[in-house]
């Protein structure tokens, strides 16, 4: 199973440039266009949130013109640029978005990987919080199949990742209950994350947790206590999260036109 991961897209009303300067719609079709180009295909593409800048109905449906030449199926969840309400009223035509009442979670059975989303919103902030009831509803789905191979996907990273001002606004209620959670439950292969615009890796709480980078742009590496809060045009790129009986194997795939590929025998190019 190839699971492809498009995370904090971004778009913005009427495409206008994000931050007067990134335009996030066109970044998202070349993103389109590059995941339908792999080959193999990934069987599924997930979206870990901030799909939107304001959470506004027609951001959402600029969205869904991107979105519509993919070609296999698309799971979306939401992240703190997003609201609920306007995510589930801009695509009705997936079911998954209303499993989680109050809160948009949900389980997706259907494949080798079991997808658990969980939501890490805190409508109009930028943090994230998980309460006693969204990490009971991860608790009962981890219960009810021990055994399963499972994926779980949220928004925030769990862990702080030394970017002074992205830690700020990072998942600041719930983490350590969460942890306690997948120490517990060792079917759980990864937790893939969004929100941080860059590519990072950690083992936490036992469990290995990964964090997308966005197709547009990225969050400025910058491990200073005071850093500024600013991003990068660093490369584009998406995660694909590669699952075989052996093991969840993740490639990062830069989107855009790079020299090559060349073999290695001599130089020439690939043909
Ligand atoms: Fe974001
Ligand atoms: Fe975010």
């Amino acid at each position: 199973m190839l699971i492809a991961q498009i995370t904090d897209t971004h778009i913005t009303r009427e495409r206008k440039p994000a931050y007067n300067r990134v335009d996030t719609a066109a970044y998202l079709e070349r993103a389109v266009a590059h995941v339908n180009a792999l080959d193999p295909r990934p069987d599924i593409v997930v979206m870990t949130g901030d799909l939107v800048d304001e959470g506004s109905a027609g951001e959402y449906a600029i969205l869904r013109d991107i979105l519509a030449p993919l070609s296999m199926p698309v799971y979306l969840m939401p992240g703190n640029h997003d609201a609920r309400g306007a995510l589930r009223a801009g695509f009705p035509d997936h079911p998954y978005l209303a499993q989680g009442g109050e809160w948009i979670q949900f389980a997706i059975e259907e494949y080798p990987l079991r997808l658990l989303a969980l939501d890490t919103v805190t409508p109009g902030r930028g943090h994230g919080e998980l309460c006693e009831g969204r990490l009971g509803w991860l608790a009962d789905r981890l219960v009810e199949q021990p055994e399963r191979p499972t994926l779980v996907m949220l928004h925030h990273p769990p862990f702080p990742t030394g970017i002074a001002h992205m830690d700020k606004i990072g998942l600041l209620q719930g983490a350590e209950a969460l942890g306690g959670i997948l120490s517990r439950h060792r079917q759980v292969q990864r937790v893939i994350c969004g929100h941080l615009h860059r590519p990072i890796q950690a083992v936490w709480h036992g469990t290995p947790v990964s964090v997308a980078p966005s197709p547009a742009h990225q969050v400025a590496l910058d491990l200073r206590p005071g850093g500024p809060s600013a991003f990068m045009m660093e490369p584009p790129a998406i995660h694909l999260h590669s699952w075989t009986p052996a093991g969840l194997v993740t490639h990062q795939s830069y989107i855009g036109a790079f020299d090559g590929p060349y073999l290695f025998k001599d130089g020439s190019p690939v043909g």
